[in-house]
């Protein structure tokens, strides 16, 4: 029988997730359905209880439901570290004894996009997180877990030390933009929304070390951060798409016990 699985969000109409699962299924031949649910803002948790009762096995989530989805399964602490430590869950597995188990994998798709796809390996390198907003709580541990060096800043610096307070660990620390000049780094991400409004964060120029990753982890159009990057002479010069393809390769291997290929998917996506 057909398992059936969806996306839930609000927009969803430009999701591009239902394709990315259905490439996956493809390829390694499991038999499953996926497509794309706008829930009303007002109705997340009754989504998700139509589609447990309608016999799904899982979903992924959303903008603006991650931390609704977080708190769904928080409270019988059913979030996995990741999901924890983030408060946001992008990933829900119906599980047979009625359970719902979640997951955060934005963090492991950022890491393994960047090691896998692009390359550039963590362990030891100054890595700079940009912003200190639910994106970047998604994906301050699995960098940590790569091993690196990690500074957060933020235009309101007392999120970026809040932030990493969090995380309690002698490998990153919060700071704000002005705290940057003169510091160069090896992989700069931005985990801001700027982008959304055609806006740059305040970065000194000078901030990119030879050989360096820029990182914007939004998808679909050159941001102000990237078109920034390539005139300070960053060597790549990267968007989100990888992220989306390898955060949608996680979670369906948490789903179907099957790595799914991701390189040629990624390739078909960007035409
Ligand atoms: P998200 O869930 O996408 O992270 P969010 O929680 O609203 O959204 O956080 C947005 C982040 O982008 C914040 O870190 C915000 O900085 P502030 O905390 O100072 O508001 C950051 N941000 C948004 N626009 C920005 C800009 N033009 N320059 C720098 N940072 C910006």
């Amino acid at each position: 029988m057909t398992d059936r699985y969806a996306v839930i969000g609000h927009p969803i109409s430009h999701s591009k997730s239902p394709l990315i699962h259905k490439m996956f299924a493809e390829q390694t031949g499991q038999d499953i359905s996926y497509e794309a649910i706008e829930a009303p803002l007002d109705g997340f948790a009754a989504t998700i209880e139509r589609l447990r009762a309608e016999g799904y096995k899982g979903c992924n989530v959303t903008v603006p439901f991650k931390f609704e989805a977080y708190r769904l399964v928080s409270s019988q602490q059913r979030a996995r570290i990741e999901a924890e430590l983030a408060k946001a869950v992008n990933t829900l597995s119906f599980l047979d004894d009625s359970q719902i188990f979640g997951d955060n994998t934005d963090g492991i798709g950022l890491v393994q996009d960047i090691q896998q796809n692009l390359k550039v390996v963590l362990s030891g390198k100054r890595v700079l997180l940009m912003g200190a907003g639910g994106a970047a709580y998604g994906v301050a541990l699995p960098l940590l877990n790569a091993e690196a060096k990690l500074v957060v800043a933020n235009r309101t610096e007392d999120k970026a030390f809040e932030l990493a307070s969090r995380f309690n660990a002698d490998r990153i620390t919060g700071c704000g933009y002005e705290a940057l000049s003169g510091q160069q780094f090896d992989v700069v991400i931005n985990a801001t929304s700027s982008g959304l409004s055609d806006e740059l964060p305040p970065l000194p120029p000078g901030i990119f070390a030879p050989g360096a990753l820029a990182y914007d982890m939004m998808y679909g159009r050159e941001t102000p951060f990237m078109r920034f990057a390539r005139e300070q002479g960053a060597a790549q010069v990267a968007d989100g798409l990888g992220m989306l393809v390898e955060q949608a390769a996680e979670a369906f291997y948490i789903w179907c016990g099957v790595r799914p290929d991701t390189v040629p998917v990624l390739a078909a996506l960007r035409g």
